[in-house]
């Protein structure tokens, strides 16, 4: 294994906070990022050696990127399939580009989980409305429709009950093709962070315990409230799929848990996840340093834990509005992502508190710890 000497680049595809983070995390490693994004000031070039502004499906562009580093990775996930490919061609890309093209299409991906052995909501592809039609007859409804590509923060997803108009639901979203999912009446919705190096090792940090807000997500508490049996076959899931994609790199695996305490997996995603920015304050390496350790070939530390933590995003204009009172609350550890505009959605920063390890609070005293934030929260 060779790992990437000190003072080597590393370039970071996309320039929003997740590259942001693991660009702080690399210069604490010695390493230098140079950053790919379209945005003239973004939240990763800020905090970064460099950066190329231009289009990601530019074949100059990637080229330009590519010579000015000396391995690749992604923070954003909808690059071209042929742009990731011009990059793979010049530079190592870790991850690999068929594990992006894997979490580009839901399809794709439940379909590898599912190959795996691994359990999903049921789905079903739908191309055409007749599709539809027999995918709701098979699931029943209330079920969810989504994209296959491009969605996110439940953009791209339809909640669909029962006697709702399908033709409309089906004109509603684009781009084809759709997956139909059975609705999951979940107890739990929660998220493993797993690294794994070029060496095949892997470090999986504790299941975090998700919840939303408008769809984005809100608060993540650490570690999550479901038994220890159920924890450990969440984290085995997660290990599992990384291993069966020979994946370098970190990767969050989304998951639900039912009220009897079975694992359905929702989605993938290989690269740090929103979910996990609990570890830069309550674990002695980050899940931003395993991402930069994988990706340079460096050894993985163990994912452990010092302490519990909850995590709260600050989502648009009101909760940005709170920040000065945040800073003035000891206890609240703030994080904010350099973003000039906060738009309504727009994740502008995040909040950690920390517990000592095992004394996570109730969802009231969440709400207290969280000072100004509680009534947001
Ligand atoms: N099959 C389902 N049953 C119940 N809730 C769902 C289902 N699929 C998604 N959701 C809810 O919608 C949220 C967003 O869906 P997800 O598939 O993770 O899309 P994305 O995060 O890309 O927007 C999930 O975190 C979950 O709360
Ligand atoms: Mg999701």
């Amino acid at each position: 294994m060779t790992a990437l000497a000190p003072n080597a680049t590393i370039g970071i595809v996309g320039g929003g906070q997740l590259g942001r983070m693991s660009a702080l995390a690399a210069a604490r490693l010695g390493y230098r990022c140079h950053i790919l994004t379209d945005e003239p000031d973004s939240p990763a070039a800020q905090v970064a050696a460099g950066a190329t502004i231009g289009s990601y499906d530019d074949a100059e562009v990637l080229r330009a990127f590519a010579a000015r580093v000396d391995v690749v990775t992604f923070e954003f996930e909808n690059v071209s399939a042929v742009g990731l490919d011009l990059l793979a061609s010049l530079r190592p890309v870790r991850p690999a580009p068929a594990v992006l093209r894997l979490s580009q299409d839901r399809a794709a991906e439940k379909t590898f989980v599912n190959a795996a052995g691994i359990a999903t909501a049921p789905w079903r592809l739908v191309e055409t409305l007749d599709d539809l039609r027999e995918a709701a007859a098979a699931l029943g409804l209330p079920a969810i429709l989504k994209t296959t590509r491009l969605g996110y923060d439940g953009k791209g997803q339809l909640r669909l009950d029962p006697g709702c108009d399908l033709p409309a639901a089906f004109a509603e979203l684009a781009p084809k093709p759709l997956i139909l999912e059975g609705f999951v009446d979940f107890a739990r919705e929660v998220s493993v962070v797993v690294a794994r190096g070029l060496d095949g090792t892997s470090a999986a940090f504790d299941v975090a315990e998700n919840r939303h807000r408008h769809h984005i997500l809100d608060l993540t508490l650490a570690p999550a409230r479901i038994p220890a049996e159920t924890a450990a076959q969440a984290r085995k899931i997660a290990e599992t799929i990384a291993q069966a994609i020979d994946f370098v790199g970190l990767l969050a695996v989304e998951m639900f848990i039912g009220a009897r305490g079975d694992v359905l997996v929702n989605e993938i995603a290989p690269r740090p996840h929103n979910s996990g920015h609990w570890t830069i304050d309550a674990c002695p390496a980050s899940q931003f340093e395993l991402h930069i350790r994988a990706v340079a070939g460096l050894p993985l530390p163990p994912a452990t834990r010092h302490s519990d933590a909850v995590m709260k995003n600050l989502v648009g204009p009101a909760e940005t509005a709170l920040w000065p009172a945040i800073l003035a609350t000891p206890g609240l550890i703030p994080h904010l992502y350099g973003k000039a505009e906060a738009r309504p959605g727009r994740k502008m920063g995040h909040v950690t508190r920390l517990f000592p390890r095992g004394s996570l609070p109730g969802d009231f005293a969440i709400r207290d710890a969280l000072g100004p934030l509680g009534s947001a929260a």
